[in-house]
This record gives C-alpha cells, structure tokens and sequence, in this order.
C-alpha cells in the first residue's frame, strides 16, 4: 500500500482538509488527485470540480505571490510549507488557509505524490503576536480520531 493509499483509506471523513496531488510542480501540475470531503467544503467547491484542477484555482487578487515563490521552493526541494494564505472560495469570498504541505516518497526517496492539510483560521483579536502561528486560530476544532493522529504527526505545530 502507498502512502496516498493509506491516506485515501483514512481521509474521507476527516474533519481537517486534506488534498494529493501529483508530483508535478510546473503548470499544468501539480494535479489534485484526491481530495476529502472536509476540504470541499473549506475550499465552497464540489469535488467534481477540484479532482484534476491545479490548486491555484483557489487564488486570488490577496494571494501574496511571496509566499507562493516560497511554496514553490519547497515542493522544488521537498520540504515541508507550513504557512497561510488567503484563498478564495467558489463563490468568490475570501477565506485565510492554514497549509501544512509535505511530501511523500517512495522507500528510494523518490517524490511520489505531495500531501496538504487545510483548515480556515482567522486572525486573532487583541493584542498582534509576534509570529504567523500566534497571529491566527483554527475557526473549530475538531477532535475526531484522524485529527488526533495528525496532531501526534506534528500536522499544524511549528518544526
Ligand atoms: C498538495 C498541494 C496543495 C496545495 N494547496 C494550495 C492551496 O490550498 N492554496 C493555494 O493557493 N495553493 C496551493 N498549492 C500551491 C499551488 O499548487 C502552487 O504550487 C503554488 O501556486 C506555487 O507554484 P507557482 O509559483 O507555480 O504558482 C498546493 C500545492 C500542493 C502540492
């Protein structure tokens, strides 16, 4: 089983968004292959309409092309993206994106597959922290049995 099987498997009733796409980084990749139902729902899009679409569907005029350059480098080098960006849904409202983007190899270390975790956060009120992940909350959460999971693999936490 690959890891995108697993993920698959286990995905589905997820309340955390999470999409795979293929390995491919430059357009018309990376291709989403799979995507679960929590994430249709943050991105305001039936999943008919995102399987086989590029993500950048969900920029828009506030998406700062500084951090895209910065989630480009990374999935060019196989590193971990953990940042926010602002996204726009179907009906065209805007929303900020927690994104927590990794790679997934095959046991050669081959890139197969990238793997992302979405949620909506909002900035927080009152006094403004220091850093990004001080700066914004989650707007729920959730405490299924795969959030826990995620939780222990570090998925939302700062490295
Ligand atoms: C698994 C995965 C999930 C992604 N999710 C988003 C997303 O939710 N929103 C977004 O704006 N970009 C997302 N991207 C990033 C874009 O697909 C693209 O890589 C980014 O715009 C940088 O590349 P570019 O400089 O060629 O545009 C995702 C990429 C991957 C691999």
């Amino acid at each position: 089983m690959t890891a995108f099987e697993l993920i698959r498997a286990l995905a589905h009733d997820a309340a955390i968004g999470i999409v795979v796409t293929d390995p491919m980084i430059e357009p018309p990749g990376p291709i989403i292959l799979y995507a679960n139902a929590a994430f249709s729902r943050l991105v305001g899009r039936e999943l008919d309409e995102i399987v086989g679409r590029s993500p950048r569907f969900m920029q828009g005029k506030e998406t700062r092309r500084e951090t895209l350059d910065v989630f480009h480098r990374a999935l060019a080098a196989g590193e971990r993206f953990h940042s926010y960006l602002a996204n726009y849904r179907g009906g065209g409202t805007k929303y900020r994106a927690e994104i927590d983007c990794r790679s997934l190899r095959t046991a050669d270390g081959h890139i197969e597959n990238f793997v992302s975790f979405e949620r909506e956060v909002i900035r927080r009120l009152g006094r403004p922290a220091g850093s990004a992940s001080g700066r914004y909350e989650p707007t729920s959460v959730s405490n299924d049995a795969l959030t826990g999971v995620l939780r222990a693999l570090g998925v939302f936490k700062r490295a």
